[in-house]
């Protein structure tokens, strides 16, 4: 009774265990064939299999491996069989499996000879890897390009150790800029190559980055490695490279750069020079106007800052209406001096002023059209003014935005002829004329620098020579 107990509980046992076994294999969530160890014949596939080679179980059963044609190389696989026979084991970490439709699958194949009972079965477990590869072709395409922006990059790349800010690798460019070979440089500090002037300052600035993650030098001093001292923006990243950090360091020269900013300064130096020394030639001459074209540079700056003009464009008018009067150098002295009313004659010598100018200033490379403003700016909206008689949208704005200012700045002036007359005349003036002789726009924001702005004059005499304010930033 006992015995018989014992052999029912066995069976069951059994029983359970090949169901537990079955449901494994039949959810395994990788192909599992089992062969007959004999004939290499297929006695069981999972449905993953199947469905993996898109063939149905029973297509797959009783056949020989390289006899379904899912096995691409045929051959290989029966000299694998045979190996397997003798070895009980073989393993091909990629290999390419066909799908019934054609389509190549790579996968991890790995055959065990197990013994069931007195029986040797082949088990092969197949692990689709395809997309574990296209992964790893993907890191290697992406290395590859990586190392090409690298080598190729026309900028200093180096890469040091996070710990111990050792050079790992640098690339083309740094080593030439610097004159080092790849040797010299590998493996040393970056302190210690000798390029680095202030080795404290190096250490520190280390120390920084390994706390910060970055750091960013605009203008640092490096040293060649035959002594020539060049200058480069440096900046140094922190990086995550698979759980490692890694440092970065860009370095690009800008030594061509900064000889350009010199050159620039010397070329600004060199125009603010020309217009003071024009400035003073022509207010020598007329003593009367001293300090006119300054004064009434004031309001068309203010004037333009209220229109928006660019800093540029703001410079440029700035340096016009210092210059717009220039032309009277060539105005004999007793006309711009005369105390009594000009005959016809001389009204038409003193308005020469204008081309006279031109004739100077055109003969000057500005980086703006400061001749043709100067001579624009006496002509009038409606076309009654001079030298061309030039109506409405034919004047510049900056000669029109003079035209506005300087009849202010005149009027409020004494002359030889006459006494200043008021602001509120003057102001009168302008708008009274406003849309015929004037641009409105301009009589508008005019009046309201005066009204509501508060805007005045420096006061007359008062020696302002020009200095560029806004060049440097606006070239
Ligand atoms: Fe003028
Ligand atoms: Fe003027």
């Amino acid at each position: 009774m006992i015995l018989q107990d014992e052999h029912v509980s066995s069976v069951a046992t059994v029983a359970s265990s090949e169901l537990r076994y079955r449901r494994l294999f039949e959810s395994a969530q990788d192909g599992i064939l089992i062969l007959d160890f004999e004939s290499g014949k297929i006695v069981d596939a999972n449905p993953f299999i199947a469905k993996l080679i898109g063939y149905a179980c029973n297509e797959l059963l009783g056949k020989e491996l390289w006899e379904i044609g899912f096995i691409v190389d045929k051959e290989l696989a029966r000299k694998a069989y045979e190996e397997l026979q003798s070895k009980n084991y073989i393993r091909y970490e990629d290999l390419p499996l066909q799908h019934k439709k054609g389509q190549i699958i790579d996968v991890e194949f790995v055959s065990n000879v197990y013994d069931v009972g007195r029986e040797k079965v082949i088990q092969c477990s197949i692990r689709d890897v395809s997309e574990r590869k296209f992964l790893a072709q993907s890191v290697a395409r992406s290395e590859l390009r990586y190392r090409s922006l690298f080598e190729n990059a026309q900028n200093g790349i180096m890469i040091l150790d996070f710990m111990s800010g050792k050079i790992v690798d640098a690339n083309p460019f740094i080593l030439d800029l610097l004159g080092f070979s790849a040797h010299e440089l590998c493996g040393k500090e970056l302190w210690e190559i000798g390029s680095i002037l202030d080795k404290e300052f190096a250490l520190q600035a280390f120390e920084a980055l390994q706390k910060k993650n970055y750091i960013r030098y605009e203008n640092l001093p490096l040293r060649k490695k035959y002594g020539q001292l060049i200058d480069v923006e440096f900046i140094g990243s922190v990086y995550d490279v698979g759980g490692e950090k890694v440092i970065q360091c860009d370095i690009r020269d800008i030594s061509n750069q900064k000889k350009l900013v010199l050159y620039q300064n010397l070329a600004i130096s060199n125009m603010e020079d020309l217009v003071n020394a024009l400035v003073a030639m022509s207010e020598a001459r007329d003593p009367y106007t001293a300090g006119h074209q300054q004064r009434v540079s004031e309001l068309s700056v203010a004037i333009a800052k209220e229109l928006h003009y660019s800093e540029a464009n703001l410079e440029g008018l700035r340096m016009s209406t210092m210059l717009h009067d220039i032309g009277k150098f060539a105005i004999p002295a007793e006309i711009l001096t005369k105390p009594t009313e000009l005959t016809e004659d001389e009204v038409g010598l003193l308005r020469s002023h204008v081309v006279e100018g031109y004739k100077i200033l055109k003969l000057i490379h500005f980086p703006w059209p400061v001749a043709q403003t100067v001579l624009q700016h006496h002509e009038r909206l409606d076309g009654s003014g001079y030298p061309n008689g030039l109506k409405g949208d034919s004047i510049s704005d900056e000669a029109r935005i003079i035209a506005v200012a300087d009849t202010v700045e005149a009027l409020t002036s004494s002359r030889p002829y006459r006494s200043a007359v008021g602001l509120d005349i003057a102001l009168k003036n302008i708008q009274e004329e406003s849309d015929r002789l004037f641009d409105p726009k301009i009589v508008a924001v005019c009046l309201r620098l005066f009204k509501e702005k508060k805007f005045r004059f420096s006061p007359s005499g008062l020696k302002v020579s020009y200095t560029v304010e806004n060049v440097r930033k606006s070239l």
